[in-house]
């Protein structure tokens, strides 16, 4: 594997143009941002903040007193790290979807930065912890990111990012893919009216179908430097990556 140069998945050009993937997933979280709670509590049915819960206590996290909730989103990993902590320590969510994080502040008021995962605007070994929820596929290059996510994390800290990952085949692929590619963009459509919200877990979908195997995103992992790298693995989809900063 190069020293950077692993997309998480080849352009969509269904999507946008060749070099213009930044600009796609930023616009289309923004155009969308209003709708992402209500449609993602429909697809997960209601189980999705105490999946991210589970997950952040099956991995010792939150550790420390300075986390850094990259992707941060409308605040669905953030929130559960705060309630965990008794909101005992320093949370900095990181996403460049100004809407996101616009709903994410509404919701619950939190210290939030407007940029990209591969480009964090901190310092050196600034934090003790680092998650990262299902935005794994929309970074420009893994490697890249990986890099920068153990740059800003201190000697120790830890990593943890989660994933949705279909069945490579057979008729759990198929089922997955009729849910998220067909039923749920059906149902965001009747319930927000937003095309743009049902253009948008298509795209989840078809980004997922095409991403690169768990062994490449660990492999991506050890190449950034971290060291224990493993992935768990919930209900054959669900992947929960991690890795500490030596
Ligand atoms: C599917 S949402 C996940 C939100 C939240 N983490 C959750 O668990 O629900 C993906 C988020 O990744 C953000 N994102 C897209 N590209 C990014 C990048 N290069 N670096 C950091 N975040 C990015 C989007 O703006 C969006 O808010």
């Amino acid at each position: 594997m190069p020293a950077a140069g692993l997309p998480p998945h080849p352009e969509l050009a269904r999507y946008y143009r060749p070099g213009e993937k930044k600009r796609f997933v930023r616009e289309i979280f923004d155009a969308t941002a209003e709708d992402y709670e209500r449609v993602e509590r429909l697809m997960s049915l209601g189980w999705g903040a105490w999946y991210r819960r589970r997950a952040l206590r099956r991995h010792g996290l939150p550790q420390g007193s300075r986390g850094l909730d990259v992707a941060m989103g409308t605040g669905l990993v953030a929130r559960e790290i705060l309630r965990l902590s008794g909101d005992g320590l320093f949370l900095v969510g990181l996403d460049p979807s100004l809407g996101m994080l616009h709903e994410a502040r509404k919701r619950r008021p939190l210290a939030a930065v407007a940029a990209f995962g591969e480009a964090a605007p901190f310092p050196a070994d600034s934090f003790d912890f680092l998650t990262m929820g299902y935005a794994l596929r929309h970074l420009p290059d893994l490697v890249l990111a990986f890099r920068e996510f153990h740059r800003i994390l201190r000697p120790g800290g830890k990593l943890l990012i989660l994933e949705i990952t279909p069945p490579r085949r057979g008729l759990g692929k198929s089922l997955l893919k009729w849910y998220i590619r067909f039923l749920t963009p059906a149902a965001a459509l009747l319930f927000t009216g937003h095309r743009a919200t049902a253009h948008l877990w298509r795209y989840f979908w078809d980004t997922m179908e095409v991403c690169v195997p768990p062994e490449e995103v660990l492999q991506a992992l050890r190449v950034a430097g971290f060291s224990l790298v493993q992935r768990f693995v919930e209900l054959g989809i669900f992947s929960e990556y991690t890795g500490v900063k030596p």
